[in-house]
């Protein structure tokens, strides 16, 4: 029979269930005890001093940017490979993004390009920890010292990837991190936001919730409102999936290091490929996925290998099917072109990104590897 292998795949076991079980035997499903021990239990897990859950990372960053006060007339340089979300929560303040392009051995922000982007409006510089790979993280911070400019890092990818010892997300001012389905630990939905900021976590602690002022409640039944909040509240169902979840990290973030190691074992010396992972020895990745590059004289295969292996039941992904300035909404407001991101522009065409979640075996990396294989041969 044959074995159905999806790109991601959630592990929700005894212990995901139980907890949600007896949580919907009591009362409070919002604004309770679950979410407060997931916020302790995930700051203790990554080392931050302020961790607070949302309803996803979106709605983290969102929460960010507002938190940092960036406005309308503000510029936020912004790496163009990267999930459209980045770039949102800047429009959604009514900032403008300013994208620069990637390195194309990691998917990272070019950090050679980011000083000239800088004007007298930038007040900020958003990375994204490339598929779990850690950005250029210590240059781009002391650009963003040398500039006076706040630094948000979009974890999304990134749980469990760390520079000279320090988790990713603590670096700069702030760091948001998904909880999505297939990403390394779900909520179902949900993000957390990390910070060393008391400043930043009040706001941001306030405004997920319509912006109540805490210390201006009565019996919780009288509050004050001193902010435009938004309802971004991660639901305690979700705070108990994640506390069950967190307890499996070291074994996930294990099989998936396990996994990478064995696909490079494996495709480390085709030359038709390139293999986009972390070189630094000062850091670590958590491998959210393996991602091959195909050669430019291949790229015309990519379809050809993502429908083989669909045909043998392994599911694969693209990070991501396109920069995000040469999207359509994008595209049209800020007139960018093609030529101004030639690195993410290869990666988004050329890459095929492969399962390295603990659901995923030697085995079934070998039938991956295989088909790979296949379909490059037929053609050479
Ligand atoms: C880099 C990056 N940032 C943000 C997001 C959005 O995360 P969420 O769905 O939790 O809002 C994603 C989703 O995949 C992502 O890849």
């Amino acid at each position: 029979m044959k074995k159905n292998i999806p790109f991601g795949k959630p592990i929700i076991g005894k212990a995901e269930i139980d907890s949600v079980n007896k949580l919907l035997r009591q009362p409070i499903l919002v604004h309770g005890q679950k979410t407060l021990s997931f916020e302790k239990k995930f700051s203790d897990y990554v080392g931050c001093k302020y961790a607070v859950a949302v309803s996803s990372c979106t709605a983290g960053m969102h929460l960010s940017y507002l938190a940092l006060g960036i406005k309308k007339g503000d510029e936020v340089i912004v790496t163009s490979q990267t999930h459209v979300a980045t770039a949102h929560c800047i429009e959604f303040v009514g900032a403008k993004p300013v994208f620069v392009d990637c390195d194309l051995e990691t998917g990272n922000i070019s950090v050679e390009s980011i000083e000239s982007k800088i004007t007298k409006n930038t007040r900020a510089v958003s990375l994204v920890h490339f598929i779990g790979i850690p950005a250029d993280i210590l240059k781009i911070k002391s650009l963003a010292k040398k500039y006076k400019l706040y630094l948000i890092e979009d974890c999304a990818l990134a749980l469990g990837s760390k520079v000279n010892g320090v988790h990713v997300g603590l670096f700069g001012d702030v760091g948001s991190f998904s909880f999505y389905p297939v990403k390394h630990m779900t909520t179902i939905e949900g993000g957390m936001v990390i910070t060393n900021n008391k400043r930043i976590d009040n706001f941001i602690r306030r405004a997920r919730s319509f912006g109540y002022n805490k210390n201006r409640m009565k019996h919780n039944l009288l509050y004050d409102v001193d902010l435009l909040g938004y309802n971004y509240r991660m639901n305690e169902v979700e705070a108990a999936i994640g506390l069950a979840q967190l307890d499996r990290m070291d074994y996930i973030i294990k099989r998936r290091m396990q996994n990478f190691n064995y696909y490079v074992s494996k495709l480390k010396d085709n030359e038709n490929i390139g293999i986009l992972m972390n070189k630094k020895q000062h850091s670590i990745s958590s491998n959210y996925c393996f991602t091959i590059i195909l050669k430019k004289r291949l790229s015309k295969l990519r379809d050809q290998i993502i429908d083989e292996l669909k045909k043998t039941g392994i599911g694969t992904s693209i990070y991501y099917p396109g920069p995000v300035p040469l999207l359509k909404y994008y595209k049209k407001k800020y007139g960018l072109k093609f030529k101004s991101f030639p690195n993410a522009a290869s990666i988004s065409k050329n890459s095929i990104s492969f399962p390295t979640a603990p659901h995923v075996n030697k085995s079934d990396i070998d039938k991956i590897v295989f088909n790979v294989n296949k379909v490059i041969n037929l053609f050479k």
